[in-house]
């Protein structure tokens, strides 16, 4: 008889290669290895230690080598720009103010090709190689519940807690072909095309300064050009269309901004974070893509929302970014909010405006030819001033009245203000 299988998500890194013989070994199962293209080969190139994901046949094979009985590799860079991005760049989506989700927007969608595998192969679960102390376990094993709540959930490195040398050992006694890395990060790094995350390591001690060979997306300010560099990035119903007047889908809008502001030294967050497993940690990010993006795209808001629905939008990103964060992709806040975005973001249409600079992205010009609320006569000092300010007079008193009548009375009582 056949033995029942698992889809595994494979990165082809230490932990996932050593994950597939243990499943083999300690639940009797067959597994298929699973790696899916979010965008993160980009800085391959950089850093010996990453995996090139550019070369997707190789990743495949690597899983076949160590032990998987069929292997698939999936593009999902598109759809990770066009369905993942896309609705978090509606929402300015930041965790605590200052994370762009990075890894909390890629595990839903890894999690809907783990189950679409898994129903292909007549698989019986799905497996992670997160460790117990992480948010990503909750997003994998939560958005398994929510698709295919019939398929198990198994946690191989949680499970089974080896230390680095012993996956290493393990592999060794029994033949595994780990990848080869001529130069070993000492970080814990997960990367898509929204950004790069950096854990672990030296940087555990938060007072410790990050050290320079943390950073792959982004050039240190120093060394970043002395000029600045302006982008003209061209939005249609919130989501950017253009760049330069070029226009280009998503997924490579996305990509090219990354690189241009990476150049400049713009996204780097170094921040204190709360897991949802209640521990504080230490977080680097690279995102010079996503802080740039979001900034132009906020600053088009300012312009075409009208106030009431502004000021109540940046309650709903805060809300929205922490059931991400939370691994609730897949429940039905997520799909009410998003309602709410695109309503909100149907009139976001203009361009922006962005100096690119020693660091910072700045918002130097926008403008809307058809869905700008900004008018210029009303807002003019000059003589094509419009706005009729006696109105103003009786809307001061009202508008005061309240708080005359609370005066009144705190005085009475005999309470200074
Ligand atoms: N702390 C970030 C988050 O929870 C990054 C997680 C990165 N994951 C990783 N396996 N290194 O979204």
């Amino acid at each position: 008889m056949s033995k029942p299988r698992i889809v595994l998500a494979y990165s082809g890194g230490l932990d996932t290669s050593v994950a597939i013989e243990w499943l083999k070994e300690n639940k009797g199962v067959d597994v298929v290895a699973c790696a899916v293209d979010v965008g993160q080969g980009r800085s391959a190139a950089h850093d010996s230690s990453a995996v090139d994901y550019d070369d997707l046949e190789e990743i495949k094979q690597r899983g076949l080598d160590c032990g998987a009985v069929e292997s698939v590799v999936v593009d999902a860079r598109e759809e990770f720009a066009d369905d993942f991005i896309s609705p978090a760049l509606k929402a300015n989506a930041m965790y605590m103010g200052k994370y762009p989700l990075v890894s909390a927007l890629s595990r839903p969608l890894i999690v809907k090709h783990l189950v679409r595998v898994a129903r292909e192969t007549g698989a019986a679960g799905v497996a992670h190689g997160c460790t117990g102390k992480g948010n990503d376990q909750v997003r994998f094993e939560v958005g398994t519940m929510c698709l295919a709540p019939d398929l198990e959930n198994m946690a191989p490195i949680r499970e089974w807690g080896l230390s680095r040398d012993a996956a290493i050992d393990y592999a060794a006694e029994r033949g595994i072909p780990i990848p080869v890395k001529s130069k070993e990060s000492p970080y814990s790094i997960d990367e898509n095309a929204w950004g790069r995350t950096a854990e672990c390591g030296v940087i555990e001690d938060p007072w410790v300064a990050p050290p320079a060979d943390i950073y792959e997306r982004t050039a240190d300010v120093q060394d970043a050009p002395d000029a600045p560099e302006e982008v003209v990035i061209a939005f249609r119903n919130g989501l950017p269309v253009s760049l330069d007047g070029k226009a280009m889908p998503m997924a490579e809008l996305v990509e090219q901004i990354d690189i241009r502001a990476g150049a400049h030294g713009i996204g780097r967050i170094d921040m204190i974070e709360d897991r949802l497993v209640g521990i504080k940690s230490r977080e680097i990010y690279e995102c010079p893509g996503a802080i740039t993006l979001i900034a132009a795209h906020r600053d088009l808001e300012d312009l075409c929302l009208e106030q009431e629905l502004a000021e109540h939008k940046r309650t709903e990103e805060g809300r929205y970014a922490q059931l991400i964060y939370n691994g609730l992709w897949w429940g039905p806040l997520k799909k009410g909010i998003d309602a709410f975005m695109d309503e909100a973001n149907k009139y976001v249409n203009g361009e922006v405006r962005v100096q690119l600079y020693k660091g910072s992205a700045t918002v130097v010009g926008r403008r809307s030819a058809d869905s700008g609320l900004y008018s210029f006569e009303m807002a003019t000092y000059d003589e094509a001033d419009q706005f009729d300010q006696s109105l103003s007079e009786g809307f001061v008193k009202l508008w005061g009245l309240p708080l005359k009548t609370w005066a009144a009375r705190t005085k009475a009582h005999g309470e200074q203000l």
